[in-house]
């Protein structure tokens, strides 16, 4: 285990090992554990997790982040390479939002017989959307998050709306596989312009962050045509996306548990679009209809 000597309070654990001794710790003076996990490139949307996570605990109870970049959620030709490794700048981030440790395991700690024989079946809803693209991404998913739910057994833990169908997933293996962990739900963060922050708009290009914005343009018409029905907040979603040469891989109107949109009520508008190599993704709560 090992202090930073900038910043005494955050732990470094890279192994199951350190990790169980600093989380039995907490555990035996009758503090409660929470978890942000991550896959590091800390921004200001993870900071803010963290910040919904401390809030929640008291000086007794334990923040754990985790930093792990999950093969198995990646597949072959993804942007398993490429995606940004930044575990210093991660660090200082979690020092300043008060994160007790940070686990930042190597690839064969978590798998260390290589790919497990076990994993961990998404269902249905992991066919949709983010899943139909991506075919095995939400079984990775779902598997890592589970592998960590039983290696820091967390009270809570905290994930994005950003990536709403991953939310939405945990919660359903949360609820379906009886877990006793309470998941919370992060507002998405965005720059001043909407643009939805990513650990991914680093590779934008200044002309590719210019047509980037039509994604969180094409879902705040959207969310305003709301009253008009399904039909009309796909439509003016997608006038939006044309309008900026955008072919999304889709642009979809669902209920708040990702099925058919209610005529009336709460729903939920999702997008995806590669702007040029690189793959975004946003989502926006919507009314719907006349409620
Ligand atoms: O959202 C992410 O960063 C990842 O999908 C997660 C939840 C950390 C699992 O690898």
């Amino acid at each position: 285990m090992t202090a930073r000597p900038s910043d005494e309070q955050v732990m470094l654990a890279s192994t199951r090992a350190e990790l169980h001794g600093v989380v039995s710790a907490a555990r035996a003076r009758g503090g409660r554990v929470a978890l942000v996990p991550t896959m590091g490139a800390l921004h200001e949307g993870h900071a803010s997790l963290m910040r919904t996570a401390r809030s929640a605990l008291g000086a007794d109870d334990l923040l754990v982040t985790s930093v792990f970049v999950n093969p198995l959620q990646f597949a072959p030709g993804e942007d398993l390479d490429r995606y940004p490794r930044t575990l210093d700048a991660d660090l200082a981030v979690c020092a300043v939002e008060g994160v007790d440790v940070v686990f930042a395991p190597a690839v064969d700690e978590v798998y260390p017989g290589g790919d497990p024989h076990v994993t961990v079946d998404p269902g249905p809803l992991a066919t949709l959307l983010e899943g139909a693209v991506r075919p095995g991404h939400f079984r990775g998913v779902l598997t890592v998050v589970a592998k960590l739910f039983g290696l820091v057994q967390p009270d809570l833990a905290v994930f994005g709306q950003k990536d709403y169908q991953q939310f939405t997933l945990v919660r359903r293996m949360v609820a379906d596989l009886c877990l006793p962990i309470e998941v919370v739900g992060g507002e998405t963060v965005r720059e001043d312009d909407g643009l939805a922050l990513s650990s991914r708009n680093r590779f934008l290009s200044a002309e590719e962050r210019t047509q980037a914005l039509a994604l969180s343009a094409a879902l705040r018409a959207a969310a305003e045509a709301g009253p008009s029905g399904a039909t009309a907040v796909r439509e003016a979603g997608l006038s939006v996306l044309v309008a900026a040469d955008l072919q999304p891989d889709y642009f979809e109107v669902t209920s708040p548990g990702l099925g058919a949109p209610p005529d009336e009520g709460e729903g939920r508008v999702l997008v995806a679009a590669k702007v040029g190599t690189t793959r975004l993704i946003d989502n926006v709560a919507v009314t719907l209809g006349r409620s």
